[in-house]
């Protein structure tokens, strides 16, 4: 009781302490540093920000009885659902130790990213999402709420070095305005393959241009990638396991996609290896100008390669108001090696154009498909 009082007077006198008369207000800060949700709040002085392990508390949590002046603060200043961090221009960022975010019944993102030209190095460390609390098969389809995307990168530069670990749902999804790098970030939902609990656990979801996706891992149940719109991104030298392998789509109405770099990159123990997929009801859109190079396929299950305008079907009625053009394999080869009752190569169009050169695609195993690529026409390759 006593150490508590004199907490609480400890705290009520501190704004006295600091009513001294201030210098000339400097430039930025030097250093701060994130070691709470509230510390999160205000970084636009900061050049250089430390991110300490926190927790990210559920804002169920309630005021513990006595219903003090100390309880209150502490709690106000220790319970929410959801952190941003909106970083000044060119800020450097690292990380030392862990975010943990406790089991919650917030919407997603539960971490946003934002600012412009920001150096983030996560020194290795982790997010935490706590996944198992929420995993139950059926991702974001039904049973427990669970709160997606994790982490939204809506922030520009180079964000690298960090895990993503059990992630709700969705993990990472991509939306900056100026060009971002991300690279060496390590997207570990492995847990989630334990009794097929974890489920739409996508690596990254892209609705953005200029971006670099390069050095990573994702060990997942979904996509690796899903590029659902944007233009000049490169997917490359990523290592993708047990997830639905390198996607462009689902593409939906009005969505455009182009320019799209998948290159050096390991898919494997995957359900699909890489895939286009155009809802078969989208009007109005678009893919085009997509180049695979030096991918490493292999231990697909169920589609080796699929280009379809028939989503959420793999291969059956294509829709054909949304167009996809200028599809190559070309460079060093991709090699797509699929399962004894899997399909190599599907390709599902009612509108397709352009000639498409596959003369860097080797596919083996498995099945032989339907390969209807419509007004296109599929030059060289062997599948
Ligand atoms: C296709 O995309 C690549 C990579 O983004 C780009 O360099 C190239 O200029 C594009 N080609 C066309 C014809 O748009
Ligand atoms: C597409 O194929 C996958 C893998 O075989 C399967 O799980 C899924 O149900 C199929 N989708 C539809 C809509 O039939
Ligand atoms: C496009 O699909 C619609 C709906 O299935 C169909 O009515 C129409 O005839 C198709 N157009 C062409 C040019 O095939
Ligand atoms: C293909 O899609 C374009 C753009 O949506 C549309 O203008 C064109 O009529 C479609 N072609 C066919 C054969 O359906």
């Amino acid at each position: 009781m006593f150490a508590k009082s004199a907490l609480l007077a400890a705290v009520l006198v501190a704004p006295f302490a600091l009513a001294v008369p201030s210098p000339t207000k400097t430039a930025k800060r030097a250093t701060c540093t994130v070691d709470s949700v509230a510390a999160a709040a205000d970084l636009s002085d900061c050049s250089d920000v430390v991110i300490s392990s926190f927790t990210v508390e559920n804002n169920g949590a309630s005021v513990i009885p006595p219903y003090d002046a100390l309880n209150i603060l502490l709690i106000s200043t220790h319970s929410s659902e959801t952190v941003t961090m909106n970083f000044a221009q060119g800020a450097t960022v690292t990380m030392s130790g862990e975010v943990t975010f406790a089991s919650t019944v917030a919407s997603g993102p539960l971490i946003t990213f934002e600012g412009s030209d920001v150096s983030f190095n996560g020194g290795g460390f982790s997010f935490n999402g706590n996944g198992a609390y929420y995993w139950d098969g059926q991702g974001t389809n039904g049973g427990k709420p669970k709160p997606h995307p994790f982490m939204k990168l809506k922030a520009s530069g180079t964000f690298e070095n960090f895990v993503v670990l059990n992630s709700p749902a969705q993990a990472i999804s991509v939306g900056n305005d100026e060009p971002l790098t991300i690279t060496q970030v390590y997207v570990n939902n492995l847990a989630g393959n334990v009794d097929n609990l974890g489920h739409n656990t996508d690596g990254f979801d892209v609705s953005a241009s200029d971006v670099t996706i390069t050095n990573c891992i994702v060990q997942n149940q979904d996509d690796c990638i899903a590029i659902n719109a944007g233009n000049n991104i490169v997917f490359s030298n990523n290592i993708c396991s047990f997830g639905h392998g390198m996607s462009i789509g689902s593409i939906s109405s009005g969505k455009t996609v182009s320019g799209v770099i998948f290159s050096d990159n390991f898919v494997s123990e995957s359900m699909y290896g890489t895939r286009i997929k155009v809802d078969s009801d989208a009007t109005s859109g678009s893919v085009s100008n997509v180049t695979w190079s030096g991918n490493t396929i292999t231990g697909i299950t169920s589609y080796g390669v699929l280009i379809t305008q028939s989503y959420p079907d793999n291969d059956s009625a294509p829709g054909n108001d949304t167009i996809i053009s200028d599809v190559n394999f070309v460079g060093l080869p991709t090699e797509v090696s699929v399962n004894s009752d899997a399909y190599r190569i599907t390709v599902d169009c009612g509108n397709c154009t352009g000639t498409w050169d596959w003369s860097g695609l080797i596919a083996t195993g498995g099945e032989t498909s339907n390969v209807d690529p419509d007004q296109a026409t599929i030059q060289g390759g062997y599948y």
